[in-house]
């Protein structure tokens, strides 16, 4: 069975004020959720957060994390210095990274082979772009951003990796993917992942998450279809009362 998981991606949103706010109304209402819940938080409010959800069914993430151990390396962080924080998943390659700060996907590659190592759970993101959609290059850039983010990726770290398909076009647009679209395109994910590994490790273990304008509305008729093993949630994730029904669908 593969357990869904619902995380939010902060984003660069929430100052540490913002942080216990949100956390202390979050914690309460998703004591009883079935799903996992992340909350993925900036750097400078992982101490916080962390200390605020100890002991409770919430786990910490981040959104970001460096492939080398330590060094000249300015503004980046170590899978280290998340780990000593309780840091347990971190986003890796999303869009907006790719998009804004010139993440590939081989830097994507490097940092999902440092987490795995050093114990971090990849939250590994690939999507594609509407352009990319309407012309049906969508199929070949999503097996080859799977395909690349993996090399190297042992197949008994497969139960440690979550990928989050999370089309361009639906993020902080308003727009979600039709239930069948989001599906489907997941099928297409896990199809080769089955290809690169097995049938089984891609069916059993590996889970992928929609994301891109998931929210309490939409979340129980995607969440119904087969494929979705859960959500990665931008906007909906920043007020504990819609993030808390959509990790309680
Ligand atoms: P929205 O839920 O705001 O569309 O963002 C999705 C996203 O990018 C999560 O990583």
């Amino acid at each position: 069975m593969r357990k869904p998981i619902i995380a939010g991606n902060w984003k660069m949103n929430n100052t540490m004020a913002d942080t216990k706010a949100l956390l202390t109304d979050l914690i309460p209402l998703v004591a009883d959720a079935n799903a996992e819940c992340v909350v993925c938080v900036p750097y400078t409010n992982i101490y916080a957060a962390g200390e605020l959800i100890k002991g409770t069914n919430i786990k910490l993430g981040a959104e970001n994390v460096h492939w080398a151990d330590k060094g000249a390396f300015t503004g980046e962080i170590s899978a280290e210095m998340l780990l000593e924080l309780g840091v347990e998943y971190v986003i890796i390659g999303h869009s907006e990274r790719r998009q804004f700060f010139g993440e590939t996907d081989e830097t994507v590659n490097k940092r999902t082979l440092t987490s795995l190592a050093k114990g971090l759970k990849p939250i590994v993101c690939v999507g594609e772009s509407l352009e990319e959609r309407q012309s049906g290059a969508y199929t070949a850039i999503l097996e080859a951003q799977t395909e690349k983010a993996l090399v190297g990726v042992d197949k008994t770290d497969l139960c440690n990796v979550v990928i989050a398909y999370e089309p361009i076009w639906a993020i902080g647009t308003g727009v979600t993917a039709t239930n069948q679209e989001a599906n489907d395109t997941i099928a297409i994910i896990r199809n080769k992942v089955a290809s690169l590994y097995c049938r089984d490790c891609a069916d059993n273990v590996l889970r992928i998450q929609y994301g891109g304008s998931m929210n309490p509305k939409n979340v129980a008729d995607l969440m119904a279809m087969p494929e979705i093993d859960g959500g990665l949630i931008g906007g909906a994730s920043l007020k504990a009362e819609d993030f808390s029904k959509v990790v309680k669908y």
